[in-house]
Parts: structure tokens; C-alpha cells; sequence
């Protein structure tokens, strides 16, 4: 069995070690023995724990899983040269990995929110040859699309990262109207959650606007409501809203 170093033993390393407990070793690397324990405790497999400082990495395959803010200090404390190095650190980019952790190549990722239920959009780049590996590694919590630049990362992560804060908004303002004609706050819930559940397996296969034609019926309620969402400039605002997502990410990185 493959043996995977987790560097971090925070949410996002146990969200994917859950994912990978059942075919690869896991190994994981932090600062402190009794949150090893805990993580160990919280995965339900037994881990190879070990302390940060001086830790040799030759030879292995790592996933970086520490703050972007930790980069530097967590390189400083490493020994040796790694296979490679997968990163999920948000905006951290190939050049700032290669500078602080050795490795013979370099992978960076992007998940969501969703990689704690194992539904991550989670985008990917960096070097080639670990494309598969790399899709199969972070598979194990959902969904993965390799790209091929930086640049298509950080627009990726203006929508598919920042995109459970929109659909967030969207979910909360439609409730909020439901509410405000009258319909009680628990039912509006319990709908809400059945409205995105089942349109999330809807756009798998069919395109948004054949989804909003097969609803929408001439003169009659949906095309009504959709007229007032255009009238309010969700459209744009939705454009403009993975434009300065991404603007920032380029700002920050
Ligand atoms: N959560 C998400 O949905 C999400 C989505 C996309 C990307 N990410 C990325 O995932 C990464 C980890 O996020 P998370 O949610 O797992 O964070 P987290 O739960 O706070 O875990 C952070 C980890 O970093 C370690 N750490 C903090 N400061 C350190 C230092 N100075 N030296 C060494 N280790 C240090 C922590 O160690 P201690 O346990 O000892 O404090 C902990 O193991 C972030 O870079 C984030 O950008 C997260």
C-alpha cells in the first residue's frame, strides 16, 4: 500500500485522509502529539504520527495541508527532498511551494467547502506527469478537474471555491421570500434543501437554460418570477461576482 504524508492535522488533512484511510497508508505530520492522537482518534485507522521539526521527507509522497501563512515556518522545519508535493493551500502558488519545500514535483489543488461531506470540486495543476495520481489522491473527496495554468486555478476558485458562499446567498434570499409571503420558517427549510438537492443532481446532466425552458411555461409563474430576478441584475451580479473573486485571488497571491 501506498503511504500518503499528511503535513497538517487540520480539517481539510482530515477530510482527505478519510477518503484514502481504506487504500493507503496514512502517515501524518504536525506540531502537536495530542492533536496526532485526536486526528488519529477522529479518522479510526491507526496513523504513523509524527512531530514536525526535523522531519525527513525524502522519497515521500506529501499533502500539505497547513494555513497558506504557515508555508515558510512549516519548510524550515522539513529535511530532505520529497517525491512530491501535493499543496491545498488556497492561493499559494507553484513558485512559493517550490522555494520553501523540496520536492522533485509539485501539484497544486484547490477543493471546496464540500470535501468535508466527500463533495469537493476540487481543481488541480502543477506538474504533468503527476496529473493522474493526483486526480485519484484527491478523488477520494469528490470531483477533480486538472487544469493547465495558475491563472485557470484562480478563476476556478473564483467560482467552484467562493461558489458555496453565492449558492449560500441564493438559498437564503429565496427562503427569505418564501418567508415573507407567509410560508412557515421550518417548511421553507425542509424546501429549500429539497430544491438543492435535487437540482444538484438535475444540472449533472442537462444544461442550465434547457433546465429554466422546461420550467418556465409562456405567461405563467416561473417566467414571472425570472423577470423579476433579471430586473434585479442577478445575472450580471452573479459575473461580476467570479470577476472580483478573481481579482482578489491575483491581488492575494
Ligand atoms: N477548509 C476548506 O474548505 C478549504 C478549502 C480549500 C482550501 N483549503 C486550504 O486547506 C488548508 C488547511 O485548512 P484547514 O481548514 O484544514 O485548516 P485547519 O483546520 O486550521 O488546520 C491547519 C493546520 O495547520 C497547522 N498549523 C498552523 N500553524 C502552523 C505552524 N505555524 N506550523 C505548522 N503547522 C501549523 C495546524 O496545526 P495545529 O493543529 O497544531 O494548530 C493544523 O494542523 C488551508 O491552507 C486552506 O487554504 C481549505
Amino acid at each position: 500500500m501506498q503511504t500518503i504524508t499528511f503535513i497538517g492535522n487540520g480539517n481539510m488533512a482530515l477530510s482527505i485522509a478519510k477518503g484514502l484511510k481504506e487504500n493507503y497508508k496514512i502517515e501524518v505530520v504536525g506540531r502537536d502529539r495530542k492533536k496526532l492522537d485526536i486526528f488519529e482518534t477522529e479518522l479510526g485507522v491507526t496513523v504513523q504520527k509524527e512531530l514536525l521539526t526535523g522531519f525527513d521527507i525524502t522519497g515521500k509522497t506529501l499533502l500539505l495541508c497547513v494555513k497558506p501563512a504557515n508555508v515558510v515556518e512549516v519548510g524550515a522545519a522539513l529535511q530532505g527532498k520529497a517525491r512530491v508535493l501535493y499543496s491545498v493551500l488556497a492561493g499559494t502558488t507553484l513558485e512559493s511551494l517550490r522555494a520553501n519545500i523540496s520536492s522533485d514535483a509539485v501539484v497544486r489543488t484547490m477543493p471546496n467547502l464540500a470535501a468535508s461531506v466527500g463533495r469537493s470540486m476540487t481543481t488541480l495543476t502543477g506538474d504533468a506527469q503527476f496529473k493522474e495520481e493526483a486526480q485519484k489522491l484527491l478523488g477520494a473527496i469528490g470531483s477533480t478537474r486538472w487544469l493547465s495554468s495558475e491563472k485557470e486555478i484562480d478563476i476556478a476558485t473564483a467560482l467552484a471555491g467562493s461558489g458555496p458562499a453565492y449558492l449560500a446567498l441564493m438559498a437564503e434570499a429565496l427562503a427569505d421570500g418564501a418567508v415573507k409571503q407567509g410560508l412557515k420558517r421550518d417548511d421553507t427549510m425542509a424546501i429549500m434543501r429539497g430544491l438543492f438537492g435535487g437540482f444538484g443532481e438535475l444540472i449533472q446532466d442537462i444544461h442550465p437554460a434547457l433546465l429554466k425552458d422546461g420550467v418556465m411555461s409562456p405567461g405563467g409563474t416561473t417566467a414571472a418570477g425570472y423577470a423579476a430576478l433579471e430586473d434585479g441584475g442577478v445575472r450580471a451580479s452573479c459575473m461580476m461576482a467570479v470577476e472580483a473573486a478573481y481579482k482578489k485571488a491575483k491581488e492575494l497571491s
